[in-house]
C-alpha cells in the first residue's frame, strides 16, 4: 500500500462505551504494525488526548481483547473539547509525538470532535462505536447487535414472570434518542407494543390499547419503550391504577453496554478497524466509516450529522403489528 508519507498513528474510543471497541482497536493496531506504521493508543478519549495520555502499543498489548467488552483504552466525556483551543491542545499533542493520524471510535459526538481535529491538520477517520445504531453513515454500528441479543435475553425473562402472574411489563431499553435497540429487541421477542422517538407517544392512547387487550385472551402484555420518551416507572404505575392491570417497569439500563461482542460486532470492529489504516494509507484525511449492504462505505464527516437514520422504523412497526 501506498502510504502518503503517514508514518505514526493513534486510536481512541469515546463515548459511551461499546461491545466490540476492543476488537476495533485491537484491528487498528495490528493492521498498523502490519503496514509498517508505529501505533500510538490514547487513554480516555479526548480528556486523555488533551492531557497527553498517550502510549506507544505493540501486538501484545491487544491480545486476548477480541472477545472483551468495554474498552482496554477507556473512554470518557469532555465537553469542552467542543472548544477549539482545547482541539489545538490534542493536536499539538499528537504532533509533538509526531503523530499525523487519528482514528476515532465512537458515535457522531466523537465524529464531531475528530472534524475539528482536522482543522489542526490532523488526518482523522472514524469508526462507528455506539450501542445506539444512532448514526446515518452506517446501517450498523459496532456494539449495537450484542445491545440487541442483551436486552432480547432480558425481555425473553420479563416474558416468563410476565405470563405467570398475568402482568404488564414495560421495559425501558437504551438507544439515546434512536429507536433501533427497541425495534430490533421488540420484533425479536414479539413486543405488543413498540414505543420510540420515531413513533411518538401518546399515554392516553396506551392506555386505552392495554384496557382492551385486558379483555382478550392475553395473560401478559410486553411494551418496549425507548429511554427519554417518558418517566417509565410512573407509567407503569398509571397503567396499574388506571387500567387494573398488575404492570412492573424495567429499565435495563447500563447493562446493555457490556458483555462480550457479538461475533457480528466482533466481524464489524474487525472489518472497519483494518479499512480505517487503509483509509490512513491511503492519504484520506477525514471520514468517517460504515457498512451498507455488507460493503463499507466511506462518508465525508459533515455529511454524516443532522441526518436521520431509519433502518428499522421502515418496517418495524408494521412488520410487528402484522405478527401480533
Ligand atoms: P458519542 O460519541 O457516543 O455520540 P458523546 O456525544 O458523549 O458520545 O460525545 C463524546 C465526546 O465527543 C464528548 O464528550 C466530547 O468530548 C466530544 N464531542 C461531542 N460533541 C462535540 C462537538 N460538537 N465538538 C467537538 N467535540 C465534541
Ligand atoms: O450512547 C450510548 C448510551 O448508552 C445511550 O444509549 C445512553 O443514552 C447514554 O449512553 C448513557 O450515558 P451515560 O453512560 O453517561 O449514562
Amino acid at each position: 500500500m501506498d502510504n502518503k508519507n503517514v508514518k505514526k498513528i493513534a486510536v481512541l474510543t469515546s463515548g459511551g462505551d461499546a461491545p466490540g471497541m476492543n476488537a476495533a482497536v485491537r484491528a487498528v493496531v495490528r493492521s498498523s504494525l502490519n503496514n509498517g506504521l508505529e501505533v500510538y493508543g490514547i487513554r480516555d478519549g479526548y480528556y486523555g488526548l488533551v492531557n497527553n495520555d498517550i502510549f506507544q502499543m505493540k501486538r501484545k498489548d491487544v491480545t486476548d481483547i477480541l472477545t472483551r467488552g468495554g474498552t482496554i483504552l477507556g473512554t470518557a466525556r469532555l465537553p469542552e473539547f467542543a472548544e477549539k483551543a482545547v482541539q489545538e491542545k490534542g493536536a499539538n499533542n499528537l504532533k509533538a509525538l509526531g503523530i499525523d493520524g487519528l482514528v476515532v471510535v465512537g458515535g457522531d459526538g466523537s465524529y464531531r470532535g475528530a472534524l475539528g481535529l482536522t482543522d489542526f491538520g490532523i488526518k482523522c477517520i472514524g469508526i462507528p462505536g455506539t450501542i445506539d445504531n444512532d448514526i446515518a453513515s452506517t446501517e450498523y454500528t459496532i456494539g449495537f447487535d450484542t445491545a440487541v441479543h442483551t436486552a432480547v435475553d432480558a425481555i425473553d425473562k420479563l416474558r416468563d414472570t410476565c405470563n405467570s402472574h398475568q402482568r404488564c411489563s414495560i421495559i425501558e431499553v437504551m438507544g439515546r434518542y434512536c429507536g433501533d435497540i427497541a425495534f430490533a429487541a421488540g420484533i425479536a421477542c414479539g413486543a405488543d407494543k413498540i414505543i420510540t422517538s420515531e413513533t411518538g407517544f401518546d399515554e392516553n392512547e396506551l392506555i386505552n390499547y392495554i384496557k382492551e387487550r385486558k379483555h382478550t385472551v392475553h395473560r401478559h402484555l410486553l411494551i418496549v419503550i425507548t429511554e427519554h420518551i417518558t418517566d417509565t416507572i410512573a407509567l407503569a404505575k398509571k397503567v396499574r391504577e388506571e387500567t387494573g392491570w398488575d404492570s412492573r417497569a424495567t429499565v435495563l439500563g447500563h447493562i446493555q453496554r457490556g458483555g462480550s461482542p457479538s461475533p457480528f460486532d466482533r466481524i464489524l470492529a474487525t472489518r472497519l478497524g483494518e479499512a480505517a489504516v487503509e483509509s490512513l494509507l491511503s492519504g484520506e484525511n477525514s471520514e468517517c466509516l460504515g457498512v451498507q449492504n455488507n460493503e463499507i462505505i466511506r462518508t465525508p464527516f459533515k455529511e454524516c450529522f443532522d441526518k436521520k437514520k431509519n433502518v428499522f422504523y421502515k418496517y418495524a412497526i408494521d412488520l410487528n403489528n402484522q405478527v401480533r
